[in-house]
């Protein structure tokens, strides 16, 4: 059930290093975005698959994780990601990357949806050093990239909670790194 899928694709921020997400893997989840929709059916969004150990390497150093969790470091020294996909808007095609915005969110959910549906897991990261990004890996002025997606077998127990009387939706951990991800509850989003 998509329910299922959607309950069980969380932002996982710590993964088995021992097994290594393919670039041919990356490829199937791209191969599911691209049959989504897209305003105006326009397709600004370009894909660079990063499978390989130098540029995933590269890319850990570039993201940040968790910055709410003030406490940790993530991931935990050992749990990296082992693939990326970072997701550009070819400005040739949609000139502000901002109006790209909703098509990147379609994209990225399907693509973690796909690889939750595999067995596998991942972040959307949006916190990550875009320019440096741009200048290690994309070799065309035109593209901006503007959302990385880390993939992986994730390690971790996630759960989800109820917003509590404080209100407050800031996700925490435990003792035992146990995580936590507050939501607003059905009877307070509807209006
Ligand atoms: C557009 C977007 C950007 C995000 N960027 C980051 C990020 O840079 N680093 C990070 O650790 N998590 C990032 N996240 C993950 C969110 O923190 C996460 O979705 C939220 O805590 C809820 O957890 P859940 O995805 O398990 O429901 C991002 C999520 C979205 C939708």
């Amino acid at each position: 059930m998509l329910k299922d899928l959607v309950l069980k694709n969380r932002s996982y921020r710590g993964f088995d290093e021992k097994f290594k997400v393919s670039a041919e893997i990356l490829k199937d989840l791209v191969d599911v975005a691209r049959l989504t929709a897209s305003g105006a059916n326009a397709q600004p969004l370009k894909y660079l698959l990063i499978a390989d150990e130098e540029g995933v390497g590269k890319m850990n150093s570039l993201t940040r994780w968790g910055k709410m969790l003030k406490d940790v470091t993530l991931p935990h020294p050992g749990q990296f990601p082992t693939a990326y996909i970072l997701i550009v808007v070819d400005t040739g095609i949609c000139k502000d990357p901002n109006k790209a915005d909703t098509d990147v969110g379609i994209a990225a959910q399907t693509i973690l949806l796909t690889a939750v549906e595999k067995e596998l897991g991942g972040c959307m990261i949006g916190n990550f050093d875009k320019e440096l990004a741009a200048k290690t890996f994309l070799n065309k002025a035109e593209y901006v990239p503007v959302l990385a997606i880390a993939i992986g077998k994730p390690v971790e127990t996630i759960k989800l909670v109820e917003v509590g009387e404080d209100g407050s939706t800031k996700y925490y951990r435990d003792e035992t790194d146990t995580h936590y991800v507050p939501k607003r509850k059905l009877e307070d989003i509807l209006i």
